[in-house]
């Protein structure tokens, strides 16, 4: 079901998106049953997991995720950094991420690889924590990173509107964040940058920051589905004057 709308909002002055969708979907079943029956066809097919906003057992939603869809998926991803589920962050925290990755590990059968998504928005202590629990082989990766709470250098009518924020504004945070955790892990574990990717010059900033696989979703509301393909073709012509804040 998700929050009420409206819940997702075109910040067009600022190449940006707020959401607070609160996970709207069919629930496990329906899910289940759509990915068996399509995945025949085969790509990468990652499924993200989270909690429910009215979950007395946060962990717990994690841990059924796990065990529903990791027979399905490519790779799974523990979502504990939506903004839009209350107390879903908190799961960052260094007693309660250590005793999530534990349960979640402990129900998990097959090699499907399994990658943690955090906040741009996470403490530099918070993020010592987080980079050292990861780098001890918790989890196969990290997604770094999801959208943030920051509201800072917009133009839009809409910057007020509660939920995340992604696209072009979250470029330098989120790739300063994964950096930073690269940096912070000692580059023991794969990192998948995302975060306000808009074209090859910024994709090619994520890899420079530490990472080894990229995502975008904001750029593709503006831009359209073409622009994957113009990314990957401005990477292997060896484009770009440098944009990491590094
Ligand atoms: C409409 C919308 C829905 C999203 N839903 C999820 C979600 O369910 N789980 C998640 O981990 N991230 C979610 N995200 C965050 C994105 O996956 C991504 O981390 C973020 O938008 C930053 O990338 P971008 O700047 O390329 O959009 C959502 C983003 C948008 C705009």
């Amino acid at each position: 079901m998700g929050n009420a709308r409206p819940r997702l909002f075109r910040l067009k002055q600022d190449n940006a998106v707020i959401n607070r969708m609160g996970f709207n979907n069919d629930g496990h079943a329906a899910v289940l049953q759509r990915l068996v029956a399509r995945r025949a066809r085969g790509g990468i097919v990652g499924v993200n997991i989270g909690a429910n906003k009215d979950s007395a057992d946060r962990m717990g939603d994690s841990v059924k995720g796990i065990e529903v869809f990791e027979e399905v998926a490519s790779y799974i991803t523990i979502n504990i950094s939506s903004p839009n589920t209350p107390g879903l962050r908190n799961l960052q925290g260094k007693a309660d991420l250590q005793r999530l990755l534990e349960r979640v590990n402990a129900v998990r059968k097959s090699k499907t690889p399994m990658l943690l998504k955090i906040a741009p928005d996470l403490a530099p202590d918070d993020l010592q924590d987080v980079a050292s629990i990861c780098a001890g082989g918790a989890v196969d990766g990290v997604i770094i990173a999801n959208t943030t709470l920051s509201r800072e250098g917009l133009h839009s009518p809409l910057a007020k509107e509660a939920g995340g924020l992604s696209g072009q504004p979250l470029f330098e945070l989120s790739t300063r964040c994964l950096a930073d955790f690269h940096d912070l892990s000692g580059g023991k574990i794969p990192l998948v940058g995302v975060g306000g990717i808009h074209d090859a010059a910024s994709a090619q900033a994520k890899f420079k920051a530490g990472a080894s696989l990229l995502q975008l979703y904001s750029a593709l509301v503006y831009q359209g589905p073409g622009l994957v393909r113009e990314i990957c073709a401005g990477l292997s012509n060896g484009c770009c004057a440098a944009q990491s804040p590094r």
